[in-house]
């Protein structure tokens, strides 16, 4: 089959922390280039986020904070569908259908399932069903395309299965086959330490930190021993690795051949680095500021974005349960 000429595009974001520069440049950035490219669809995956985060305070401030960064970082709710996964119920009904076709052999192979359990993460009934909830948000908005980083392909490949375990059982063909879209050229970006960067690495330079603490983070990143005068090799230089992912062409070639020749220390280099944050996220930051004053306009954009996924949601949810044999619609809907 042909793709559509104007591909749905959905992905979830799970409300789990202040967002950090591997975030931006592996997913961030590629969802919102997305927006104009197809009929893009986000939301903030705050059923999943339950699955781990139990906290009813940090739980809505991190909500609040997906939907202030996504729409200071360039979201834009008249070419994207921005909503809370929880406004749009029909979701997690079709997660039941879904499990009711789900081998449970399927979910036993889930690599971010073992993962979890193997951090130390209590394994429950909703950790479990991850991905059976996963696959629901996909296969109720007719996604075609879904950007996710390299971890969550299982979960995509497991949606392909419901879907086709559901139409098998059913002998029905209600659900869009969606596919996976990894990052293109996305690196992955290094932490302070040199590591992956990561939230559960304690390695990260959030997106929106500023002034002391982004700089006091930016001094912490960690080098070798070499000195001020000694010759330096760019591409083993978590500083440079960093600062070429905000840094023009011509930049990037200067600090490379400044490590490379020596007299250039990796101090000055994270004076660079620094200036370079600070600048690629200005005008984010003084968006996001402006949004935070206004929290009833952010709230304005998820309740429009959810009324204009149920829609979607309804019309699916329908057809997935008349194909079980219920009525398509519960009583008084
Ligand atoms: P974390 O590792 O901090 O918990 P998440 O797993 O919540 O981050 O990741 C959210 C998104 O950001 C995913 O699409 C993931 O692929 C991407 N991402 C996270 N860290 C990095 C990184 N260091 N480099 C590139 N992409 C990343
Ligand atoms: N599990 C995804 C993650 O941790 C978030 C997510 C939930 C998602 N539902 C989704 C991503 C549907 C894509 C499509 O990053």
């Amino acid at each position: 089959m042909s793709a559509p000429a104007r591909p749905r595009i959905l992905s979830g974001i799970q409300p789990s922390g202040k967002l950090h520069l591997g975030n931006y440049f592996g997913a961030i950035r590629q969802h919102i280039a997305l927006q104009h490219e197809g009929s893009a669809y986000y939301f903030i995956a705050d059923y999943h986020a339950l699955t781990t985060l139990q906290d009813r305070q940090l739980f809505a401030e991190a909500v609040r904070d997906v939907a202030l960064d996504y729409l200071a970082l360039g979201l834009d709710p008249s070419a994207a569908v921005l909503w809370r996964q929880s406004d749009v119920p029909e979701v997690t009904e079709l997660t039941w259908l879904l499990a009711t076709v789900t081998g449970m052999g399927l979910l036993e192979r889930g690599h971010s399932y073992k993962d979890k359990i193997a951090r130390g993460i209590t394994p429950r009934a909703g950790l479990f069903l991850y991905p059976v909830l996963m696959a629901a948000d996909i296969l109720a908005f007719e996604s075609d395309l879904v950007p996710v980083g390299k971890d969550q392909v299982q979960h995509v490949e497991m949606t392909q299965d419901m879907a086709e375990s559901f139409h098998a059982a059913y002998g029905c063909s209600v659900f869009v086959r969606p596919e996976a879209r990894l990052a293109e050229g996305a690196a992955v970006v290094p932490g302070i330490d040199g590591q992956k960067m990561s939230k559960s690495y304690g390695n990260t330079i959030e997106i929106f930190a500023s002034g002391k603490p982004l700089k006091k983070r930016v001094m912490s990143v960690v080098t070798d021993s070499l000195g001020v005068d000694d010759a330096k090799d760019p591409e083993s230089c978590t500083i440079f690795q960093l600062y070429r992912l905000m840094a023009s062409e011509a930049q990037t070639g200067e600090m490379a051949e400044h490590l490379r020749r020596g007299g250039y220390g990796y101090g000055d280099a994270k004076k660079e680095l620094l200036a370079a944050i600070e600048s690629t996220f200005a005008e984010a930051r003084a968006r996001r500021i402006e949004l935070a004053a206004d929290p009833d306009h952010v709230e304005d954009v998820l309740a429009t974005g959810a009324r204009r996924a149920r829609e979607v949601a309804r019309r699916v949810l329908g057809a997935a349960r008349e194909a079980v044999g219920m009525r398509g619609r519960p009583i008084d809907a």
